[in-house]
């Protein structure tokens, strides 16, 4: 196959603070470096730092491509390490998702499932693989223990309500409407609250005997650390990804010392290439089994195309959405 030197991206003048400066352009198609493949991208799915990176608020890291977009689903055209081209592979990405083609790290491409879409692949990997990281990898989180979610219904909570349910944890988790909550009451949610309504600890200690429960997963930030700490057991683990509802307040870290706490943050995105490939492969061998089974199921809020980028940016701006949302790539 021959790969033309420019290729289609989306692209806008930074920074964009309305949606609808994103526009279709010809930007020059990425090389790959030797151990990476490249993939003609057929799916890709939005995440919050694009929103944040189009309104020139979260710079890619050194090294990466500039044009938006964490993640991709597509067809391998020229091939590195034991990938062949033809092959459907699934991937997070520093960025450059929102392309014609991206390059992707060999050792940390996924193949995807052959009885899902590429639109509903697209919905895995930064979601599932974030979720690995903060619950297992980072929050050892154990069978029979518990855990609140902020946000259940968002890519990454719904993707944490499964991984927690199958694993065999409790679940608590709060969503925005009627819609989300029974989203995530299906996932496999213990008990669902109206994010709208916090704080959430009471009704938590109530469900759980008064102990609180095991971690919290928590992308709201500084409005959030008192309830937090308020429902988190004695050596709780608190991982925090996000700040949704913002990063600074004052805070009491007394419970920190009291109830012996761990806290721990981490991005996806600055991961070192070493631990993003050790955590694919040990997230990948658990969860790629079970979403060919059917047992683990891509959310997918809706799919746009990707003249509609605007669109779809609008719609999470508007937290309107219940699981991921999409881009076909049908350029
Ligand atoms: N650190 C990492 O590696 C990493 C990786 C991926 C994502 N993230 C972060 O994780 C968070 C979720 O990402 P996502 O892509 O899954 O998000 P998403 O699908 O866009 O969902 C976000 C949801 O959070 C809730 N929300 C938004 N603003 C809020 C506020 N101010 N207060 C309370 N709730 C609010 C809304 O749900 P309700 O209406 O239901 O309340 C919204 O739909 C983001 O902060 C993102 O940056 C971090």
């Amino acid at each position: 196959m021959v790969i033309p030197s420019q290729m289609r991206a989306v692209v806008y003048d930074s920074p964009a603070k309305t949606a609808d400066e994103l526009r279709i352009g010809m930007v020059p198609t990425p090389t790959p470096r030797t151990d990476e493949l490249l993939v003609r991208v057929t799916a890709a799915a939005l995440n919050r730092a694009d929103l944040l990176q189009r309104r020139g608020l979260y710079p890619p890291p050194a090294g990466a491509s500039a044009i938006l977009g964490l993640e991709v689903v597509g067809e391998v055209v020229q091939a590195a390490g034991a990938w062949q081209v033809g092959q459907r592979v699934m991937a997070v990405v520093t960025g450059g998702g929102y392309g014609e083609y991206a390059c992707v790290p060999a050792n940390e491409a996924m193949a995807v499932p052959a009885n899902l879409t590429d639109a509903q692949a697209a919905a895995i990997p930064e979601a599932f693989l974030t979720a690995w990281l903060n619950l297992i990898t980072l929050g050892e989180l154990q069978a029979g223990e518990s855990i609140f979610i902020h946000a259940g219904a968002s890519g990454v909570g719904s993707a944490a309500i499964q991984l927690a349910h199958h694993w065999g944890a409790t679940v608590y988790t709060a969503a925005g409407n009627d819609t989300k909550r029974e989203l995530c009451r299906q996932l496999g949610a213990d008990m669902v609250r109206d994010s709208r309504m916090p704080p959430h600890a009471v009704d938590v200690k109530n469900a759980t005997a008064g102990r609180g429960v095991n971690m919290v997963l928590d992308m709201l930030g500084a409005p959030a650390w008192e309830d937090n700490c308020a429902m988190l057991a004695q050596g709780g683990r608190m991982l925090l990804l996000g700040f949704l509802a913002g990063s600074k307040g004052t805070i009491d870290l007394g419970p920190i010392l009291t109830r012996s706490l761990t806290i721990k943050g981490t991005t996806l995105r600055r991961t070192p290439a070493a631990a993003k490939v050790a955590l694919v492969a040990a997230a990948g061998a658990w969860l790629l089994p079970r979403f060919a089974q059917g047992v683990l199921v891509p959310i997918v809020d809706q799919v746009f195309a990707v003249g509609d980028v605007a669109a779809a940016h609008q719609r999470m701006e508007a937290n309107a959405n219940a699981g991921k949302i999409i881009l076909a790539m049908d350029w």
